[in-house]
């Protein structure tokens, strides 16, 4: 059996409740996991919402929270390829199957083995921020020195961003509120405080990671404009981020992180039990770098 922590009704955050079920079953392209770790994102409450119905609408309740996590192998499908028992792998969920979890399945095909020497909290963050930031700056492929501006570097997507933006030698400016500053000095990023003036500029590329208005306020001041969150992107002239959700892009960033050349920027690390908490935070809309549950505590 496994705790878990979900919902029997789409809704606002006092649908969640803790139940226990049983350890899924893995198919054949799947594997079941151990969860060490899991990652805490938005899309985690847009899902128990009931906003994005297109991705979990068919899905039966009880749902589970939770799209990516870090953990030991317990059993492989026959068709997942590469993955063994007992190997520490990063991936995404199936679908449903969540990550708030002491057991979840997680996607063959969408998971990687991981570096020994990586703490699990930080292959949590691979399979969402980190990959999608990779995804990003692939698609956008600007040459060294391009100016890049990052609107919601203090996010998790941001800040990843942002550390692989300057890594390959783009100049790098960042958007965020005050309490953002430190964060984006740190990572070489000049910074826009948009609670203090107003957001200006001329950039070879913007990234957008916070959408609406602000999406708005910072498109004409691309060349290139591409948006993680917001899909209108494209009425402005931009692109969608095209996300590829394969193993080699998990194990990249794997191999980025343990190089030293990507830091998560965990900022809060929770038990299961208070992944109310870390979730409510997210919900804000303000959270700093990544939170991440780690299931040891
Ligand atoms: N397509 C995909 O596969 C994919 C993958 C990952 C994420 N996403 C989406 O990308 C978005 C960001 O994800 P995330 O994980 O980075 O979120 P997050 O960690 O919760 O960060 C959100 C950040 O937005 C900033 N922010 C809010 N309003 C702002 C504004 N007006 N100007 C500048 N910054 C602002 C906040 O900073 P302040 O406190 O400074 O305002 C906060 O740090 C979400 O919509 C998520 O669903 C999509």
């Amino acid at each position: 059996m496994s705790t878990a922590l979900g919902y029997r009704e789409f809704g606002a955050a006092d649908v969640q409740e803790f139940f226990d079920r049983p350890d899924p079953v893995p198919g054949p392209a799947e594997v079941l996991v151990r969860v060490a770790a899991a990652g805490v994102n938005p899309l985690d409450h847009l899902l128990r919402s009931g906003h994005v119905r297109e991705l979990n609408g068919h899905v039966p309740f009880p749902q589970v929270l939770g799209m990516e996590a870090a953990g030991t192998v317990l059993a492989a499908g026959e068709d997942a390829t590469g993955l063994e028992v007992g190997d520490r792998v990063t991936g995404f969920a199936l679908t449903g199957a969540g990550t708030y979890a002491e057991t979840t399945l997680l996607l063959g095909e969408s998971t990687a083995r991981i570096p020994d020497t990586l703490p699990w909290t930080w292959a949590a963050t691979i399979p969402v921020a980190g990959t999608t930031a990779l995804d990003v700056l692939d698609q956008l492929d600007l040459p060294v020195g391009a100016s890049l501006l990052v609107n919601g570097i203090g996010g998790g997507v941001g800040i990843a961003v942002a550390q692989l933006a300057r890594d390959r030698g783009l100049v790098v400016t960042g958007t965020g509120s005050t309490a953002k500053r430190e964060l984006a000095t740190k990572y070489g990023a000049a910074f826009i405080d948009y609670t203090a003036s107003s957001v200006v500029g001329r950039f070879d590329a913007v990234v957008d990671t916070v959408g609406g208005e602000s999406l708005r306020t910072v498109a004409p001041l691309a060349k290139k404009l591409i948006a993680v969150g917001d899909q209108s992107v494209t009425e402005l002239g931009g692109e969608f981020v095209h996300r590829r959700l394969d193993r080699a892009s998990l194990e990249r960033v794997a191999e980025l992180m343990a190089a030293g050349r990507l830091d998560p920027h965990i900022t809060g690390t929770y038990p299961l039990a208070r992944a109310h908490d870390a979730l409510a935070l997210v919900e804000s809309r303000h959270a700093s770098g990544k939170l991440v549950l780690d299931l040891s505590l």
